[in-house]
């Protein structure tokens, strides 16, 4: 099986506008499918391309070191590009892209604990070398911390009531486990087509891999390095994702941060650039065909000003 079907792979390349001697950052390099791309419409051009996972890190290496061209692998957070850059001695970039959530691999692999169907230990740690993981959340956080944690990250309305059934049965080892609580918690009635645990499996992800706290900063941080004209372009899966990237790239271009209804802009807040796509592109009808998966993913860009 496939690691990672790329989502939106032309839309992608197309919106990096790609410079064949510029400098990339691929901060989400997964199964390095965008990477490799990207890799090869590079000449004298730098590829940088981070995951918080091992795996992917290797898996990737092997994709890239085929093509070959400049390009350097790194583990760890794209909220810590800026130290990597500056490691690098690296001031401006050409472009950047954030492939955001999770694998299609991290979710096949049973034991990575990261999907319902498959029976697993609680895990869902993108980095595995992080002392948190979704049995830490589901074994140790409190009744409180674990309804905000599903009502926030995963918009679910029964989020009391399965925090309160996951306190009485713990401890909790395995997913399957976590589902029959859950299921237990959500009346049959009141279900959607969807999986009743679907919502909370997207909260304890979110959480366990820190994935929204420092998006919008990290985005902030990665267009004031883009280089005039360059660009960043953000895939997202769930609309919390989609919320924060749409805001930030707004606020980004409107530059003045001032409370609305003052007279006169007083923190002489500047633009940063444009959005380049006013309403998200989706995936064509027929990439829905020969990949699902891509059903929920919203591509936006955002061009630093020249
Ligand atoms: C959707 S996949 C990327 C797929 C890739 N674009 C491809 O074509 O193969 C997302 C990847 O981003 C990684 N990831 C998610 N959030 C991250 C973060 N904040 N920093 C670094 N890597 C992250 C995940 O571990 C996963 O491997």
């Amino acid at each position: 099986m496939a690691y990672h079907l790329s989502v939106m792979m032309e839309e992608t390349l197309e919106a990096l506008n790609i410079q064949p001697d510029g400098i990339y950052l691929d901060g989400t390099v997964g199964g390095g499918g965008h990477s490799s791309r990207i890799l090869e419409q590079l000449d004298n051009g730098l590829l940088i391309a981070m995951d918080k996972d091992d795996e992917a890190l290797r898996y990737s290496k092997n994709r890239l070191k085929k093509i070959g061209g400049n390009f350097v692998l790194a583990r760890g957070d794209f909220a810590h590009a800026q130290d990597l850059f500056d490691e690098l001695e690296i001031d401006v970039i050409d472009g950047a892209l954030l492939d955001l959530g999770v694998s299609s691999h991290q979710l096949d692999e049973a034991l990575r604990g990261f999907s319902y169907h498959q029976d697993a230990p609680l895990d869902m740690r993108m980095d595995r070398s992080q002392r948190i993981s979704a049995s830490t959340i589901i074994n140790e956080y409190s009744e409180d911390d674990l309804t905000d944690i599903l009502y926030r990250f995963g918009e679910e309305k029964w989020a009391r009531r399965i925090a309160q059934l996951i306190i009485e049965h713990r401890p909790l080892e395995t997913t399957f486990e976590l589902v029959d609580v859950i299921k237990r918690a959500v009346p049959a009635g009141a279900r959607d087509q969807k999986h009743p645990a679907r919502r909370t499996f997207q909260a304890i992800r979110i959480a366990v891999n820190n994935e929204l706290d420092d998006l919008a900063q990290s985005i902030e941080d990665i267009v004031e390095r883009l280089a005039p004209g360059g660009r960043i372009v953000i895939l997202t899966f769930h609309s919390l994702e989609d919320r924060i990237v749409k805001n930030t790239f707004r606020l980004l271009q409107k530059g003045c941060q001032c409370p609305e209804g003052l007279p006169v802009c007083i923190c002489e807040g500047e633009s940063l650039g444009k959005v380049i796509t006013r309403k998200p592109i989706i995936p064509t009808n027929k990439e829905l065909q020969f990949n699902p998966r891509s059903r929920s993913a919203k591509l936006r860009v955002f061009e630093r000003r020249a």
